[in-house]
């Protein structure tokens, strides 16, 4: 087991409720002029949104909300969200809704502690984040792990670049997860969001480290096991409360870090997907199964047993050679992303066959230009970007 840190600062509220703890939880963590920050509409549609309104000023506490968040949300609505919370004197950011909007409010709080600073230096590595106003999450929508992570990802439509920034600093100091809150979510964003938190745990299940990591190995194992087993319930009634707790608990466990302590993280198909998303505005989760296949199939190979081991635990397969196994269990997984009807390659995702030369632009803008290689399970430079992306195409 390699040596780690693990410091998850989050206070998490859990259950039914949850967001009529948020004015007292504010209030003791001395928020007095909170900007609110929410998606689309479906919280002023659902009457979320002016709950918590209420429940805040109720409270005594000032607040200001803007709307208007996309999914993958966009550099451009977070510059003039900054502009507004430092006019509104700040000191706490509230999200309410999904990744999205949390990783706007992330990006929020960034920008006003640091008035002086264009809130995307941090994000391309210019300027390295000091400080940072405290976030909270109400969250709608089980997936991206945002209400606990230290990553916020934001697309710079200018580029069409969608980068994540990696800091302390991301991790909300509230979050209030009410299972009930996400019966509403579309299906595909329902299974997008599994899917999502499935390949957070996959993208910590196979990586360089090849030590013994067991207690890991068997938190990772039960996690997918858990979110396989209640997305297939939640897709029958989205109001199982059970099952969309086991989801939204499982969305936070498995990107908060805890599924990667001991190893390392490798996440090859968030960054082949980030630039699917990031040139089609594809939704996030389908830009990583439209992926994986493929990936598993290049790389399996590296490591045989791990992926062995993955079909066993997992799928349950025992029968076959550790290769035949192995192989199983990818096309297991893939099967499954095809039942609960997500892509699994391009044409699937809805973009079509692409050019070479798209591939090749895919695989530049992954690679910084072809200077950097990203991920380790299977280090992945240019040239093996364009080779997944031919795969998956
Ligand atoms: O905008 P509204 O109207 O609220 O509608 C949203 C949006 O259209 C809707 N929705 C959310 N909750 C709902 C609901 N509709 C009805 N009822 C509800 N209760 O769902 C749509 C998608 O929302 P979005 O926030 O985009 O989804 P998600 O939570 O999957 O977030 C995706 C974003 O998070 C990033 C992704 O790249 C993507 O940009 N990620 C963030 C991470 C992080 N910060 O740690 C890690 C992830 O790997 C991921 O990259
Ligand atoms: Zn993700």
């Amino acid at each position: 087991m390699q040596s780690f840190n693990f410091k998850v600062p989050t206070e998490i509220v859990f259950g039914r409720g949850a967001e009529n703890k948020a004015a007292e939880k504010l209030t003791a963590y001395n928020a007095h002029r909170v900007f609110i920050v929410y998606g689309g509409g479906s919280v002023v549609k659902s009457g979320l949104l002016g709950r918590i309104e209420k429940s805040l000023q109720e409270a005594g506490l000032f607040t200001q909300s803007k709307g208007g968040v996309q999914p993958n949300p966009r550099l451009s609505w977070v510059r003039e969200a900054v502009k507004e919370a430092i006019a509104f004197k700040a000191d706490f950011i509230l999200a309410v809704g999904g990744g999205s909007v949390i990783d706007s409010a992330k990006a929020t709080a960034h920008g006003t502690a640091n008035p002086e600073i264009d809130v995307w230096s941090f994000w391309n590595g210019s300027v390295k984040l000091e400080k940072s106003l405290p976030v909270g999450a109400v969250l709608t929508l089980s997936a991206a792990g945002s209400e606990t992570s230290d990553s916020a990802v934001i697309t710079n439509e200018e580029t069409g670049k969608k980068a994540g920034l990696n800091t302390p600093f991301n991790r909300p100091a509230l979050a209030f997860m009410n299972p009930e809150l996400t019966y509403t979510i579309p299906k595909k964003q329902l299974i997008c969001g599994t899917s999502d938190i499935l390949m957070h745990t996959l993208e910590r299940y196979f990586t360089s480290v090849k030590e013994e990591n067991t207690l890991t190995d068997r938190i990772a194992e039960a996690l997918m096991i858990t979110v396989i087993e209640a997305t297939r319930r939640a897709i029958k009634d989205q109001t199982d409360y059970d099952a969309m707790s086991e989801i939204m608990y499982a969305g936070t466990i498995s990107h908060c870090g805890l599924t990667e302590l001991g190893r390392c993280k490798d996440f090859a198909c968030h960054k082949l997907g980030h630039e699917l998303s990031g040139r089609f505005d594809v939704t996030h989760g389908a830009s990583l199964t439209a992926v994986w296949g493929s990936w598993a199939h290049y790389v399996y190979r590296d490591d045989i047993p791990r992926f062995a081991k993955f079909a066993e635990r997992v799928w349950g397969i025992t029968e076959g050679t550790e290769e035949e196994r192995a192989k199983a269990g990818i096309d297991k997984t893939v099967a499954y992303f095809k039942e609960i009807d997500m892509p699994t390659n391009f044409t699937e995702l809805g973009i079509g066959v692409q050019g070479e030369d798209v591939l090749e632009a895919l695989a530049d803008s992954c690679t910084a230009g072809g200077t950097k290689v990203v991920a380790n399970f299977h280090p992945i430079d240019k040239q093996t970007a364009v080779e997944i992306y031919r795969l998956a195409n």
